[in-house]
């Protein structure tokens, strides 16, 4: 039988603005992401028994209903009353509960894939509404764009037609860090109120990097430190050794600096994995 494999990319926030708490608990924010090349694969295998069955390379990753791909294909399955199943399998070089959006981008990607798979013809409100329902992260996934600015719970997507491709040393330290408890421990009164995401979106346009750089900001990070201390430790060697700007992405505590070049990011990564396990050079996808 046909089966499909299908890239799932993970993202960082070069911006994260949290703008107030809402009624319903989550959060109003004001973001930007990148697509980066560090890619999970999927694929998908239909099966006769109508079973949805998940695989996957990572012994830590669930393999029921906690995990977001299991819910996403559960979901498709009963609302378009489906009789096949579909095997699932994960290869996973993500990291986990990092800050990048592993799970929600494979969420994405199995969206996108069953409704090929199962002739769903689902149009792109309906793609929305299935993945917002399934997480935050979700819907910037499943747009085919490198860049977006993200509002509401970050679930709301407008993609930026931009050029720049840029260049990231990335540490993820293997700690796992989830949103819920971040946001939950988030100080409103401490974040700024300036919004400096449209001249980021203006230093991107102009591919201006040291000014990119300077306006990389993540309102989370306090929450991020407070949770765990000694990621301060990690932040600050990646900052040394790099001599330049670095930021937590997301909830964390994947935490990643800006390069003029793949050889400069070559170069620290190669001092920086003396210490830690995973150290990444990654690129814009
Ligand atoms: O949407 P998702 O399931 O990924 O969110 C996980 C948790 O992170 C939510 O339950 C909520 O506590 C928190 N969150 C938030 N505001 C957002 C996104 C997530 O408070 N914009």
């Amino acid at each position: 039988m046909r089966s499909l494999t299908l890239r799932s990319p993970a993202k960082v926030n070069l911006y994260l603005q949290v703008l107030g708490k809402r009624p319903d608990g989550y959060h109003n924010l004001k973001t930007i992401f990148e697509r980066i090349d560090l890619c999970d694969e999927i694929r998908l295998t239909p099966n006769l028994d109508g079973a949805i069955r998940i695989s996957c390379s990572h012994p830590q990753v669930p393999l029921g209903p906690k995990n977001l791909v299991y819910r996403i294909a559960a979901l498709l399955k009963k609302e378009h009353k489906i009789s096949a199943g579909v095997n699932i399998h994960i290869t996973k070089h993500i990291p986990v509960a990092a800050g990048l959006a592993g799970g929600s981008s494979n969420a994405a990607t199995v969206l996108l894939g069953l409704n090929r798979l199962w002739n769903l013809s689902l149009n792109r409100k309906k793609l929305w509404e299935y993945g917002q329902a399934i997480g935050s992260d979700v819907p910037f996934f499943l747009y085919d764009t490198s860049w977006a600015l993200g509002e509401g719970r970050g679930d709301k997507i407008t993609p930026l037609s931009l050029k720049a491709k840029l260049w990231h040393i990335l540490i993820v330290p293997r700690v796992k860090m989830y949103s819920r408890e971040v946001f939950t421990r988030l100080n409103l009164q401490l974040t700024k109120k300036w919004d400096d995401v449209n001249i980021l979106i203006r230093s991107l346009t102009k591919n201006d990097i040291k000014m990119t750089e300077k306006l990389l900001f993540n309102d989370l990070e306090s929450s991020i430190l407070e949770i765990c201390p000694r990621l301060l430790t990690v932040k600050e060697r990646l900052t040394q050794n790099l001599n330049r700007k670095v930021i937590f992405s997301g909830s964390g505590p994947a935490v990643y600096g800006l390069t003029a070049s793949k050889q400069e990011a070559q170069h620290v990564k190669r001092i920086l994995e003396k210490r830690y396990s995973q150290v990444f050079v990654v690129r814009t996808l």
